[in-house]
């Protein structure tokens, strides 16, 4: 009894085999309330390829995803020495995300549903990134609200039950990851910057520049485009003879952004009268801003719940976790396509 759960949205093609107890028609057991077990799960990155570029090339991605998933498909039933013939339900990231990069996982995982006659369940990414949190062993219970910081996404969503997503606020322009990645360019760091800007900003003074925070004390959105703005002016201004203060700009900009998230976040807790807030998403990653929020939040009474660090950034086994809830409360979808949903929002629902 196993979910093989696909991802391919955008750079990172990644198969995972979660263990749940669902029947083998796709039909629920009863009184279920344990979480399913990753058994398996691998995931190859296409970054170093599109470092070279600067960012994603869409073309290439897919080529990529071609040519990578039968091998992770392989790779992840023989590490869980499982066949084809045990595969329960396939589930498959189907939005947001790169077109052709998305067409490659539900094609595969269309034609595993059809072959092996076994449940097609489409997943949006960004449920995915949510129920990463429920990954490790400090699960979340509703209500509460989620903090995603992707570099596609920075919302604030209230949670108040499985599926149940309203965003309460979120950037005007640039995501949080996107502003990361766009800083490091402009110190001359690789790409993606996220994890640059965050081993530079530990050799550097957090207080050595004061960069803006965008819609401070705005309500709930966010607008990442004008510290990013801020930060490029600010290195324009810096003699050129001399080396740029990278880990000095990193750090601060880190601040600049640590403080934002936590205040909004906080904000929105309050608001909506929540007391546990998720962090998950790609940017969760980064220690600083886990150990920023964890301190802010206990001082303001709210638990903390952070998805595994290394189920942060894009993976397999969170889109088998949400595809596993998503089964539970839905019923399985009568979909004969390989649909794909470029826009998909957290809110959306099949
Ligand atoms: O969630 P994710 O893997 O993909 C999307 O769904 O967008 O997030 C990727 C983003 C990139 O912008 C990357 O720079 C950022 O997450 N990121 C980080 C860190 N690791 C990845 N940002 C800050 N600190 C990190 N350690
Ligand atoms: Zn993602």
């Amino acid at each position: 009894m196993c979910i093989l759960a696909i991802e391919s949205s955008c750079d990172e093609t990644a198969v995972a085999l979660l263990d749940s107890p669902i029947s083998k028609d796709g039909s629920l057991l009863q009184n279920v309330s344990t979480k399913p077990n990753c058994l398996a799960h691998a995931l190859r990155s296409q970054i170093n390829w599109h470092k070279q570029y600067g960012g994603v090339v869409p073309e290439q991605a897919s080529r990529m995803h071609t040519e990578t998933i039968h091998q992770l498909i392989e790779q992840v039933l023989d590490k869980a020495q499982r066949s084809f013939s045990d595969l329960t339900a396939v589930a498959v990231t189907y939005g947001p995300g790169l077109e052709g990069a998305l067409l490659v996982g539900t094609t595969v995982a269309m034609t595993l549903s059809r072959c092996l006659s076994i449940p097609y369940i489409p997943v949006n990414h960004l449920h995915g990134h949510i129920y990463a949190c429920m990954i490790g062993d400090d699960s979340p219970q509703f209500p509460f609200v989620v903090l995603l910081v992707s570099g596609g996404h920075t919302q604030l969503i209230s949670v108040t039950d499985h599926f149940q997503f309203k965003i309460l606020g979120q950037t005007r322009d640039d995501a949080c990851g996107e502003a990361f990645d766009k800083i490091a360019r402009v110190c001359g760091l690789p790409y993606p910057g996220g994890p640059e800007i965050e081993k530079q900003a530990e050799l550097g003074d957090s207080y050595a520049f004061a960069f803006p925070q965008p819609m401070r004390g705005q309500g709930l959105d966010f607008s990442f485009s004008g510290l990013k703005t801020a930060v490029a002016q600010k290195v324009a201004t810096l003699p050129k003879d001399k080396d740029l203060p990278v880990s000095d700009i990193a750090a601060s900009f880190q601040l600049a952004v640590a403080k934002t998230l936590t205040e909004k976040s906080i904000l929105a807790c309050q608001e909506t009268e929540t007391q546990q807030l998720v962090l998950s998403g790609g940017v969760a990653a980064n220690s600083y801003l886990r150990d920023y929020l964890t301190t802010e939040l206990s001082t303001a009474g709210i638990d903390l719940i952070l998805a595994p660090k290394a189920f942060c950034t894009d993976n397999a086994v969170m889109i088998g976790m949400a595809a596993y809830y998503q089964l539970q409360q839905f019923p399985v979808p009568k979909i004969s396509r390989a649909i794909v949903r470029p826009n998909l929002s957290v809110e959306d629902l099949l």
